[in-house]
């Protein structure tokens, strides 16, 4: 749960949930400096939640989008046209298209009650896996270790515990005493916004650090090791995530630091053979050329606003899942079935 506090009242709640036909989210896009719960009601209003990252990371996209099907079709809505409307709203995460393709054959299958069971069950089982992560990553991170992290895997991406975050947490729960640098991560700033509260909330020690500055850390023998979330996990274990993701890991293998990539299954997307089919989500320039809405780049410049990168399989030294932690050839071995490369 995440643990925070609202007029001198302790609250532990999970990223979402639903109520009353409605889904009840932690608004990310007012966080740190304001904590407000809203209400999200309609596919539109949902929708418009996830395109503007109220709520984020690539298994909470996949299980908000879940309720937000199955609720729909409890009121009766169209079931290939509100499956395609989420589909569509963000492209890079494919959590987003395994837990829809899930409620959808449910639907199909057994009708709404099916569909609602399967959404409830999707989410109770990312948040296992990230729990499961947490323990299973945790063997593997020293007990005083300086970990590098970007953008924002904690249990605001994914409901509870967190991918890249959950094993930290466990080392600390279990008496470690890890130290955090949280990457910034322009333009959105989910490291300095998010991870830093995350991290803040558990009591775990960390500094927040420009994007820039990660590779002068390493080299200055700062790092331990390196640790992310991931949007999407190719058939060769290539993968997806924030923007900033690739050149840590070339900087990490370069120095031979470890950089490790925690996800849940439903990361994982056995359709798309490597990391040169996976589609990239450009966002709008205005988030680059502004800063809080005042413009920070000269008016007649425009920005150019990838939000996520591919960070090729040989860069990776293990891949932290609910079932345990792989190297390439048994990750590829136990997920996709092929010969070990
Ligand atoms: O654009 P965002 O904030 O949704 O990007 C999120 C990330 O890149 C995360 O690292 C990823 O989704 C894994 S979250 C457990």
């Amino acid at each position: 749960m995440i643990r925070f506090s609202v007029a001198d009242e302790i609250f532990d709640r999970p990223s979402f949930w639903v109520k009353e036909g409605k889904i009840e989210l932690i608004d990310q896009r007012r966080l740190p400096l304001e904590v407000e719960i809203i209400s999200a009601g309609t596919l539109e209003e949902q929708i418009h939640c996830i395109k503007t990252l109220g709520i984020r990371g690539a298994p909470a996209i996949g299980s908000f989008a879940a309720f937000s099907l199955s609720l729909a079709l409890d009121r009766g809505e169209d079931l290939e046209k509100t499956y395609n409307a989420l589909l569509n709203s963000r492209p890079t995460a494919v959590d987003l298209r395994n837990c829809l393709d899930e409620v959808k054959l449910a639907f199909m299958d057994g009708g709404k009650d099916q569909a609602s069971k399967t959404a409830f069950n999707i989410y109770g089982r990312i948040m296992e896996a990230c729990r499961m992560i947490g323990e299973n990553g945790a063997q593997i991170i020293p007990d005083s270790a300086k970990i590098l992290t970007h953008c924002n895997a904690g249990a605001l991406a994914t409901m509870d515990w967190g991918t890249a975050l959950s094993p930290i947490r466990v080392k600390k729960r279990d008496g470690g005493n890890p130290f955090v640098w949280v990457s910034e991560t322009r333009p959105l700033l989910q490291g300095a916004r998010l991870t830093a509260w995350e991290l803040l909330q558990e009591g775990i020690d960390h500094r927040i650090i420009v994007d820039s500055a990660s590779g002068y850390l390493m080299r200055k023998g700062e790092v331990d090791l390196v640790i992310t979330g991931a949007d999407r996990v190719c058939a060769n274990g290539d993968l997806a995530n924030k923007i900033g993701t690739y050149e840590k890991a070339v900087i990490a293998h370069d120095l031979g630091i470890p950089f490790y990539v925690a996800f849940p299954k439903t990361t994982i997307d056995l359709k798309c053979p490597d990391g040169d089919q996976i589609p990239i989500e450009e966002r709008d320039p205005s988030e680059i050329e502004e800063l809080r809405d005042s413009r920070i780049s000269p008016h007649g410049s425009t920005a150019f606003n990838p939000a996520f990168d591919v960070t090729p399989a040989e860069l990776v030294t293990s891949y932290i899942t609910e079932d345990g932690v792989f190297s390439r050839t048994e990750f590829l071995k136990m997920y996709i079935k092929k010969a070990p490369l």
